[in-house]
């Protein structure tokens, strides 16, 4: 089914985020890719929060403790042996690749639906 309107700025933070988690894939591995990957998901996770308050969003609770699993599941990742070896980089792609893609298309498809539905897309 054609979608006929969407909010392109979560669109295009979505696609920047699935690209930074697939080059933790890279090797040789850049432990540089996790610390923008974090500063990134950090930046996106703040504006959909802004939108959930500014919009009195009624299923911000757990939207936002997503994202703090999230938050946690890479801070952990950044303390990790910048050595670390390409299966353990793999693994650690594929578990942020899943985690994103359940996320943006369910809970944020929720979110994009009433957003749009506002006054503020
Ligand atoms: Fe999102
Ligand atoms: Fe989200």
């Amino acid at each position: 089914m054609q979608k006929t309107s969407n909010l392109i700025w979560q669109d295009t933070q979505h696609q920047a985020l699935f690209e930074l988690i697939d080059k933790i894939k890279e090797v040789p591995f850049d432990p540089e890719v996790l610390t923008r990957l974090k500063l990134y998901a950090e930046h996106h996770f703040v504006l959909e929060e802004a939108y959930m308050r500014i919009l009195d969003y009624p299923e911000a609770t757990d939207h936002i403790e997503a994202h703090d699993r999230f938050r946690e599941e890479l801070k952990a990742m950044l303390e990790t042996d910048p050595t670390m070896h390409q299966a353990l980089q793999v693994s650690l792609s594929d578990f942020l690749y899943k985690w994103l893609d359940l996320h943006v298309f369910g809970i944020d498809k929720k979110l994009e639906e009433f957003v749009l539905k506002s006054a503020f897309k």
